[in-house]
């Protein structure tokens, strides 16, 4: 019996119910920027599991971590104290506006958490939520009604009620949504999924004031440009604004699933005794896995290597869009969170770009329908970079 892609393929290809469409290729190992599938096939990763393992797979301090705490102490519920789970909240707290801290077990969990707290604060019939359009926020029913997509609605209806949703950089728009029962304005400070879009700084000042004047809660999802992905710890360092609420997951254990939603003492102190709760949130093993990972991020030099790096691809992409303008306008992002933004002849090729790009053994992928998504671990080297870059330039002549 073979043990390579196929028979794997064939297999699993059997027993899902189709929520995916997946690459053709069954991976097995990983080791910083490189995958290795069931054949034997190496990949350079510019995905990162969804902007999630950014320090490289299976980074050998996280690994130590993890298995450590998995020879001590794997799972006790939230009905005790955890070491890895409060030295998590303490290195959080620490090192962002927040006081308190609450962990689920994704980025969903952690928006759910944070719509309950807003509802719960703000209180008296004040219910509302107004996210923006091209938003993504998760896949439950409410974050599915937060998520400002038509298509992530549709067969679910009917939704939970109370989210609404504002034209994407118009501030007039938002404020007319706002009525008596609005309780927070829910944002991506730069939209990940809907195609690498950063809300402009002055935007989001505005938003900001919004909230101040109307007396609404700002949470900012940072559930993908968290834990250093654009060159911060959280993008909002870097953007001017602070928000009242912030929620964090995919790179925070840099692969074990964990959320977090931060916020001060103040608005934290209205979630009381049961009023929300996770069995697994913040469990030993990823709370561990996040520590270490925390730790490396923020360690002296980190952070200013992701910004450069950042800088130098979001160079080398620009000026692949300046090679080929019938397929790319140009480059938008921030840190390592970048997007090559595809004119309607290039949309047309997304697909079958990325697919090409599989086949020569890099990995990345096509997002909103609009550019090419570029994630890496944030250790990526400027030589991988420039890998890529020679992929794409080959792929893209190609295509015109
Ligand atoms: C901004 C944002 N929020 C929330 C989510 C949902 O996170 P999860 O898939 O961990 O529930 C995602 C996932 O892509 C995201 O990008």
């Amino acid at each position: 019996m073979s043990h390579g892609n196929s028979s794997w393929m064939e297999r699993s290809n059997k027993v899902f119910i189709s929520t995916y469409s997946r690459f053709p290729a069954v991976l097995v190992k990983g080791e910083g920027c490189v995958l290795e599938d069931a054949d034997g096939r190496k990949y350079l990763d510019f995905l990162a599991g969804i902007a999630v393992c950014s320090l490289g797979h299976c980074h050998p301090e996280v690994t130590r971590a993890i298995c450590a705490q998995a020879a001590k102490l794997v799972h006790v519920s939230n009905l005790f104290h955890t070491q890895p789970q409060t030295e998590l909240a303490e290195l959080l707290v620490s090192h962002s506006f927040a006081d308190r801290v609450f962990f689920g077990n994704s980025g969903a969990e952690a928006n759910e958490a944070a719509i309950k707290l807003a509802r719960k604060y703000s209180g008296a019939g004040r219910f509302e939520i107004i996210s923006l359009a091209g938003s993504f926020h998760g896949r439950t029913l409410a974050t599915v009604a937060a998520t400002g997509q038509p298509k992530f609605h549709q067969g679910f209806e009917p939704l939970p009620s109370g989210f609404l949703h504002a034209e994407f950089g118009d501030i007039a728009a938002l404020e007319k949504l706002i009525s008596p029962n609005t309780c927070a304005i829910l944002c991506e400070p730069l939209q990940g999924e809907s195609g690498v879009r950063p809300l402009e700084r002055e935007y989001l000042a505005k938003i900001r004031q919004l909230c101040d004047d109307k007396g609404l809660l700002l949470i900012f999802d940072e559930v993908q440009t968290g834990i250093g992905r654009t060159g911060t710890l959280f993008a909002y360092e870097q953007l001017g604004v602070v928000p009242d609420i912030l929620t964090s997951a995919k790179a925070l254990a840099n692969g074990l699933p964990i959320g977090a939603m931060l916020t001060s003492d103040t608005i934290g102190s209205y979630f009381t005794v049961g009023s929300h709760a996770s069995t697994f949130g913040g469990n030993p093993v990823a709370a561990a896995a996040a520590v270490a990972t925390v730790k490396i991020i923020l360690a002296e030099g980190f952070l200013a290597e992701v910004c450069a790096k950042g800088e130098y691809l979001a160079g080398k992409l620009a000026g692949l869009a300046a090679k080929y303008p019938t397929l790319a306008t140009g480059q938008r992002g921030l840190g390592l969170l970048q997007g090559l933004v595809l004119t309607e002849a290039g949309i047309e090729q997304g697909p079958a770009i990325v697919q090409k790009l599989f086949e020569r053994g890099v990995l990345i992928n096509f997002a909103g329908n609009a550019v090419l998504r570029f994630i890496p671990p944030l250790v990526v080297s400027r030589d991988e970079i420039d890998l890529l870059i020679k992929e794409l330039d080959k792929v893209f002549a190609e295509f015109i």
